[in-house]
């Protein structure tokens, strides 16, 4: 049973390996937080906000785990100010936040809308007087319900690139960093391939058009930014997972190989390399999509990039024969149609949502990054890491997230000494650390069952609290010399 008595001892204990980071984190090394505007903002119905396909997607029956939407969320479209004072106060260097697309441009095209842009405004103002530098995310997930076709349209990366270049001009004298997409292998293979996430309509490979247009937009949107003049610099975030074959059994190697270019390399080889992968038998006409696009595309899409960024979550490990859909992560008939599924890493601890916690595999995600990419890399953020618990508020006004402050602890000094000189990474130019998320917010078809935040919402009051791996990382930071 926790004390008073005992809680003092394991929070001394925390604050003294906090002190510990502080001071090994190399100086320069950015230290922020991060959130996306659908899972924060609330306000879907103000400021003449249109809809996106993840407001559509919510309001089906049985989307979301505990049927739940987020037309307020954590409410930040009111209380962006108390939560800027909150990611001040952690003695964070820096803020990731995403434009809401349709809030901005609600049909996704024409002028912006005025509101819209007079609440980024306020964002900003409260950012930049707080002393924290803003990254902004121009696109994480919430594409206007107006674009018919979603990505599967090649439209949509046109619509893309414009709605980018009238957000350099609004914005481009405030912003730090610029991330053109997140993620876009999640919206592909959770959105359009298996139905799980918007617009959860099953098209197995016929989603690989989708990854395409998404990888044009943003070739588009770095065009559009540069040509805007913004002052910030520009990247992109794909979310990278190490991938290994469940079993020494030659058809696990094939499809861990199949599971690593559908997760990883169809998204950083022709941002960092110009061309798609190719496969070998029996899985070589499955990329025929990309492999037919036209040449001048993928010069679009490889554009010059002044960061690259990372999400690091988990590892995965890949065996032959096909998904279950009674599995946890499986409420997807489309899983039982794929050659391969995922298997657990029964060895590690896991998050609330079955995540192994191993820190060694972000380790070996920057070695791969600089194995395969080499000079073609440029510095890299983690531009999210972070791990879901089931916190609850205790009888003392405090939440005790001890697993939390483990993960980050472990995941930030790996990816430090991974880097540093003599390092399994050494080489690469790692610049920073986001983590995820500020705040617990909406986590996408979980609901509000899963959260991530450093600072706990309650989600019927909106009260804030700090959680024990905020007071920690406070210290971190305070620490650094
Ligand atoms: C996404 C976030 C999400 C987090 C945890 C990342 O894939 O960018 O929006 O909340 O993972 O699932």
């Amino acid at each position: 049973m926790t004390t008073p008595n005992n809680r003092r001892s394991a929070s001394n204990d925390w604050q003294h390996r906090a002190a510990e980071l502080g001071e090994r984190l190399p100086s320069g090394f950015v230290v922020g937080t991060a959130t996306a505007a659908f899972q924060i903002e609330g306000g879907a119905r103000e400021g003449g906000r249109g809809e996106s396909v993840w407001d559509w997607f919510t309001a089906q029956p049985g989307r979301i785990v505990d049927g739940s939407n987020a037309s307020v969320a954590a409410d930040h479209y009111h209380r962006y100010a108390e939560d800027i004072a909150l990611a001040r106060d952690l003695g964070s260097d820096a803020y990731r936040f995403s434009f809401a697309w349709p809030r901005l441009q609600p049909d996704g095209r024409g002028a912006l809308n005025r509101n819209g842009v007079g609440f980024y405004d306020r964002l900003l103002d409260e950012l930049l007087a707080a002393g924290i530098r803003p990254m902004a995310t121009l696109f994480h997930w919430d594409t206007p319900l107006a674009l018919r076709g979603g990505w599967l349209n090649r439209d949509t990366a046109q619509r893309f690139g414009d709605f980018a270049f009238l957000m350099g001009e609004a914005f481009g004298d405030r912003i730090d960093a610029w991330v053109t997409i997140n993620e876009p292998a999640t919206v592909t293979l959770n959105g359009y391939a298996l139905g799980i996430h918007a617009p959860g309509e099953p098209q197995l490979w016929g989603a690989l058009p989708s990854a395409h247009h998404q990888l044009l937009g943003h070739g588009l949107a770095v065009q559009a930014l540069r040509a805007a003049d913004v002052r910030g610099q520009i990247g992109i975030t794909n979310v990278h997972s190490p991938v290994q074959p469940a079993s020494d059994r030659e058809m696990d190697a094939v499809v861990a190989g199949l599971f690593d270019v559908l997760h990883n390399r169809i998204f950083a080889d022709p941002v960092l390399l110009g061309r798609y992968p190719v496969l070998d038998e029996p899985f070589d006409s499955v990329l025929r999509a990309l492999a037919e696009v036209d040449p001048d595309d993928l010069v679009t899409i490889h554009q010059p990039l002044d960061f690259y960024g990372v999400n690091y979550y988990l590892p995965s490990r890949v065996a032959a024969g096909s998904g279950d859909a009674s599995s946890p992560d499986g409420r997807a008939e489309a899983l039982t149609r794929l050659p391969f599924h995922l298997e657990p890493f029964g060895e590690h601890p896991v998050t609330g949502f079955g995540w192994p916690i191993a820190p060694e595999y972000l380790s070996a995600t920057l070695t791969e990054l600089r194995d395969r990419y080499g000079d073609a890399l440029p510095p890299v953020f983690i531009t999210e890491g972070g791990a879901s618990f089931a916190d609850v508020v205790d009888e003392y006004g405090e939440v005790d997230d001890l697993a939390r402050i483990d993960y980050l602890a472990g995941h930030i000094v790996a990816a430090v000494d991974a880097v540093s000189a003599g390092g399994v990474a050494d080489g690469v130019d790692l610049r920073g650390y986001f983590v995820w998320s500020l705040l617990d917010n909406f986590e996408w078809a979980a609901g509000y069952t899963q959260r991530f935040g450093l600072v706990h919402v309650d989600f019927q009051t909106q009260k804030r609290t700090p959680k024990q791996s905020y007071r920690w990382l406070q210290r971190v930071l305070a620490a650094r010399s």
